[in-house]
């Protein structure tokens, strides 16, 4: 199935000679596809509180650009040309949406976004732009046609709400139709403009920046690090200025700073952490009318469970993370988390999990796999 979706490569070839590298167009890539949900079904989700939603209108270099959630009346306003509903992390509210994110499993978990759902009218567009991820465009609904430029000329126009190309110059151009998908790299230009009434399915991938690793990483360290000492001065000289910071202030507090120090354990705690710590904007559903733990024990046994779509259960060996908290495995457990890590459902459910697993399922983390 995957050589299907990747066009007859192998995962492996596809990593080796496209992944971060090149574009690749991939036609039939999902035969018989024709989308997860209708126009309408994604103007509901863009009317909800819980849904992160956009709408942006224009073409050249007049754009504007809406966030949701938006009224029915938003809607009814619109024109009948060049504009474009966006719906992101359509995988948390859509059990199907998540099913098309499983086919992608050749690529990391830790590596993965969200899914993104567009719906354009004729002649819509979110303009010429690039971005900084990796991204699979997989058209649903209707025809897209895509130009992409490997340009190194990345200058964006001033003045308007969106990052668009100043000068976007094309070298390539397809037609995409259902089921076929555009495979592009960080930093390659693309303009997707809606044949006519189309929907795209973006697979995005997250690659968080060296400032924003090191910001978190001081931020774990605060809580992991102790240094024992206290500043100290027995060999203190007069100062011609009272009000001077001295340079053996100055020398001291530097060798002080300098003890910080950490272990490639604290590398690991911290990615495990920082990389199954959910968006800001996610929140959990914990069920209106949970189980009793009995009830749980004897179902959750029988049908197994599954992992909520938002959650993110990553791990390192035996070292488990979830939804930015960290525990570690016994070894008759690590099999089974291992499987519901990297397949999000597990059929049998070893008893020592079973207490940790009806807590997740009190938080919404976790369910019931249904029988
Ligand atoms: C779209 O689906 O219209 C935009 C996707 C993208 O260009 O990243
Ligand atoms: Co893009």
């Amino acid at each position: 199935m995957t050589q299907t979706l990747l066009g007859g490569l192998s995962p492996t070839r596809f990593l080796r000679d496209y992944w971060h590298k090149r574009p690749l167009l991939i036609r039939n890539a999902v035969p018989d596809f024709s989308g997860l949900l209708t126009p309408d079904a994604m103007r509901q989700l863009a009317m909800r509180e819980d849904v992160e939603s956009r709408l942006i209108q224009g073409e050249g270099r007049h754009w504007q650009f809406d966030h949701g959630p938006f009224r029915k009346s938003d809607f009814k306003r619109l024109p009948k040309h060049e504009w474009t509903l966006l719906v992101q992390s359509l995988n948390h509210v859509l059990p199907e949406a998540d099913a098309l994110l499983a086919r992608f499993n050749f690529i990391p978990h830790a590596r993965l976004d969200d899914l993104m759902v567009s719906y354009a009218v004729p002649g819509g567009s979110v303009g010429p732009h690039f971005d900084s991820y990796d991204v699979f465009l997989l058209q649903g609904q209707g025809h897209r046609r895509w130009q992409i430029s490997t340009q190194t000329d990345l200058t964006i126009l001033d003045d308007v709400p969106l990052r668009i190309l100043r000068h976007f110059k094309p070298e390539e151009e397809w037609l995409l139709g259902p089921g076929d998908m555009l495979y592009l790299p960080p930093h390659v230009a693309h303009y997707g403009i809606a044949e006519d009434a189309c929907m795209t399915y973006s697979i995005g991938f997250r690659a968080p920046t060296t400032h924003e690793l090191a910001q978190g990483f001081l931020m774990h360290l605060q809580d992991s690090v102790t240094l024992e000492g206290r500043y100290a001065d027995p060999d203190l000289r007069l100062q011609a200025h009272p009000g001077e910071i001295g340079r053996a202030m100055l020398r001291q507090i530097e060798a002080m700073i300098a003890r910080i120090q950490w272990s490639k354990r604290d590398i690991a705690e911290f990615t495990g952490c920082y990389l199954s710590e959910p968006k800001p904007n996610v929140f959990f559903d914990p069920p209106e009318a949970p189980v009793s733990f009995a009830a749980f024990n004897k179902r959750a046994g029988k049908t197994g469970v599954t992992l909520n779509p938002k959650s993110r259960l990553l791990f390192i060996g035996s070292r488990f993370f979830i939804n930015g908290e960290a525990f570690d495995s016994t070894a008759d457990e690590t099999a089974a988390l291992q499987q519901l890590a990297d397949h999000h459902q597990l059929a049998a459910v070893p008893a020592t999990l079973r207490e940790r697993f009806y807590e997740w399922y009190e938080a919404g983390w976790l369910e019931i796999a249904p029988s």
